[in-house]
């Protein structure tokens, strides 16, 4: 059976960066408590200067470049974010229009963190029925509109980025995703949310227009699902392809606490070295954590060939998922 493999990666974020420092002018943090808390030490905020496809579009044309593939010849558009230009229409229609990819079909997946890996696993479906499809997964947000900078316990997490991959499908037996797994936890909604802009607080009514924008999260309660929900569903999809943790080469988690990532990969004794690393620059840029980590990972000369590479994720919703790649 065909399997879907990734021909090449593409990143993005915008210039500007906001270091520990920055923050601590502006609320009540220290550079100490944010490193040591969450290994941030700086990120990328746009702001309202930037709009989601300033950056998506270059990711997008790097990974198209990487894989040798004209945005005329793909099928689908997959996009991962909650923060496209516009309500209407999709970030996947908008980076159709940007990028000419005249014959393909864009869709957003809104599943908040996890919209890559949730996109990778919609691509492996339909790559694995139509194998010659191209189809580009994209994850990323803007997520510095989405700060309540009252709050310090979320304002300091988070940053605008994301990545791009493009996908088609092989025979080759020894290459592809191995094996790739979704979950959702509804009930636990209100761990991490965003109040306003859907039909229960639509335009007008909000309270603290600002605020009701802004994420939401009860970040201790949160911990303690992501080590477990990331843990499960990496040990999910390695029995299902039978890689044992000893043989995954490199893990590039969804980069939301230094601490998580640890946590997850003490449960597989996976050495530290084994995990790629860049919240320290990023912070937590949500759906776009691990299409960035993975292409600096890549361009870094990290993944090789025959590398097997586990990329686990949890997000609001709440939702979670992992995807094993044969590279
Ligand atoms: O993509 C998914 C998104 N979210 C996450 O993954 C978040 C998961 N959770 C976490 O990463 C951590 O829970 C946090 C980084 C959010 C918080 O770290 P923590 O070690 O769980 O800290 P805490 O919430 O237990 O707070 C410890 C102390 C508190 O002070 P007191 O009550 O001990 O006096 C907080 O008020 O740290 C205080 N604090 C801060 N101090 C300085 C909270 N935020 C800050 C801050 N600067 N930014």
């Amino acid at each position: 059976m065909a399997r879907a493999v990734i021909l090449g990666t593409g990143s993005g974020a915008p210039a500007r960066v906001v270091t520990n420092r920055d923050l601590e002018a502006r609320m009540d943090t220290s550079d100490a408590w944010i490193t040591q808390r969450t290994g941030i030490r700086e990120r990328r905020m746009g702001g309202d200067a930037v709009k989601w496809s300033d950056f998506m579009v270059p990711a997008c044309r790097a990974a198209l470049d990487a894989a040798g593939v004209a945005a005329e010849d793909l099928d689908m558009i997959v996009a991962g974010t909650l923060t496209s230009d516009k309500r209407m229409p999709s970030g996947g229609c908008t980076l159709q229009t940007l990028l000419g990819a005249r014959k393909a079909v864009g869709f957003d997946l809104a599943a908040a963190c996890s919209g890559f890996i949730y996109g990778l696993t919609v691509a492996d479906r339909f790559i694995r029925l139509e194998p010659r499809l191209k189809v580009l997964v994209v994850g990323g947000e803007v997520i510095s509109q989405r700060i309540d900078w009252d709050d310090r316990t979320t304002a300091v997490l988070f940053g605008d980025g994301g990545g791009a991959a493009v996908l088609t499908g092989t025979d080759d037996p020894d290459r592809g995703i191995l094996a790739s797994r979704i979950h959702s936890d509804g009930d636990l909604w209100d761990l991490l949310y965003i109040p306003a802009g859907g039909s229960e607080m639509p335009p007008g009514r909000e309270q603290d227009p600002r605020r009701d924008h802004a994420i939401h999260m009860r970040g201790n309660e949160l911990f303690r699902v992501a080590v477990r929900s990331m843990a499960d569903v990496c040990a999910e999809v390695l029995d299902e392809a039978g890689v044992d943790p000893s043989d995954v080469d490199i893990v590039v988690p969804h980069q939301a606490n230094l601490r998580i990532l640890q946590a997850v990969a003490q449960r597989f004794s996976i050495p530290e070295d084994r995990v790629f690393v860049n919240i320290d620059r990023y912070g937590n840029t949500s759906a776009g954590t691990i299409p960035l980590a993975l292409d600096e990972a890549v361009r870094a000369g990290r993944v090789s060939r025959g590398d097997v590479v586990l990329m686990p994720v949890f997000g609001g919703g709440l939702t979670w998922g992992a995807t094993l790649v044969r590279w």
